[in-house]
């Protein structure tokens, strides 16, 4: 049984990512100058003159994709360039790349305008990935940027969804924005109904603070819900809640945990700190940590799981401490490892009596980057024929 490990997949409308603001938040009413496709090109007013002082464009969401200074007399570049862009993030919206899938061909020209677009890197990365055949698929968190694009993994995965052979857990952007701006707590309400509805599609049946157990044949996997906003603004940190501490620890002694031959754990922050880094310090964990990382990892342990998968870090490794489950720490699935600069997922075979990870890689555009097929990918082919 292959178990294919995704994570960070920052899925978003267009596929942009970033922080977004609202059209209406901004009380210098815009006044249209451009309509196209319900995107509009909004001219604000300066409080003081009375006359447009910005561009911006605006999706048919109302949310705010570009803000730029008036442009001068000369500049009639302007207007074009903003269209521009509303072509473009309108062939890349979620909903067009359901309705009609890029060739790949046009996958790789789309992706030449827009190299880090996370929708049309998550096509790129699925044609190469789902060629093993994986039996499980898994996602560690961050499976949108806002709160939005849940539908092309829906779409794209949908057999795995139908066959109950797709987990996943929430990441700090399925649930709360860093910026401490207006209106941050409904919106984490509106994230947290959108993911528990995703859950509910895959057949999770989550707890009250979002913690799951799932059975697949002999391998029992266990979710946990490490998104629980940090009291300071501008921090990803996160913390698996004292109640789904305890209710590991009671599930532990459950026939669907305690019978199981494999235990693997799915969380979004990561348990360690970074161990290593070549040459250099180890990157700061301010406002990106597990909170409570040794409480959770004492539980992991002490539930006797063999393998707790993680991302947030978009950094890949894997650690084994003696007498402790196995950490897998996976990339962002669609913007790539911050540690290795190349494209690539874990692939773990469940059916060895202590599976480890292998590193299966897939081109991406930047193939300057890439090496070329590894030994361990090669030996992966081998292992799924
Ligand atoms: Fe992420
Ligand atoms: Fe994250």
């Amino acid at each position: 049984m292959l178990i294919l490990h995704l994570s960070d997949l920052h899925l978003s409308r267009y596929g942009e990512t970033g922080t977004w603001s609202a059209a209406d938040t901004d009380q210098r009413c815009g006044e249209v100058l451009h309509q196209w496709e319900r995107w509009e090109i909004q001219g604000l007013r300066s409080g003081r003159k009375n006359r447009p002082a910005k561009l911006r464009l605006v999706d048919p969401e109302g949310v705010v994709h570009k803000l730029r200074s008036w442009p001068r007399r000369d500049d009639d570049k302007a207007v074009d360039r903003l269209l521009a862009l509303a072509m473009e993030r309108h062939e890349t919206s979620a909903e067009r790349l359901i309705v009609s899938r890029p060739s790949p061909e046009e996958l790789q020209g789309l992706l030449r305008m827009d190299p880090a677009n996370t929708n049309l890197r998550f096509l790129q990365m699925l044609d190469q990935v789902l060629r093993v055949e994986p039996d499980l698929v898994v996602i560690t968190g961050d499976i949108t940027d806002n709160g939005f694009g849940y539908e092309l993994v829906r779409h794209y995965l949908a057999p795995w969804i139908e066959s109950r052979r797709l987990m996943a857990v929430p990441g700090n952007h399925d649930s709360y924005d860093m910026l401490p701006r207006k209106g941050r707590k409904e919106r984490a309400a509106v994230k947290d109904a959108r993911f528990r509805a995703f859950a509910q599609g895959l057949g999770l049946t989550l707890g009250e603070e979002g913690a799951w157990v799932q059975r697949v044949e002999d391998v029992a996997l266990v979710g946990l819900n490490s998104c629980k906003p940090p009291r300071t603004p501008l921090s990803a940190s996160g913390m698996v809640s004292d109640s789904q501490l305890r209710w590991l620890e009671w599930v532990s002694a459950e026939p669907e945990l305690r019978t199981a031959r494999l235990r693997i754990g799915l969380v979004h922050h990561h348990l360690l700190r970074m161990p290593f880094a070549l040459g250099k310090r180890s990157p700061i964990e301010v406002a990106m940590r597990l909170r409570n990382a040794p409480a959770v990892m004492r539980a992991c342990t002490a539930a006797n799981l063999d393998i707790i998968m993680h991302g947030h870090r978009h950094h890949g490794y894997m650690v084994q401490l003696p007498a402790h489950p196995m950490v897998v720490s996976s990339p962002s699935s669609t913007l790539g490892c911050k540690f290795a600069r190349r494209d690539y997922a874990w692939v773990l075979d469940l059916d060895q009596e202590h599976p480890h990870p292998l590193m299966h890689d897939f081109a991406g555009l930047r193939a300057d980057m890439r090496p070329g097929a590894s030994v361990l990918s090669r030996r992966l082919d081998r292992l799924v024929e």
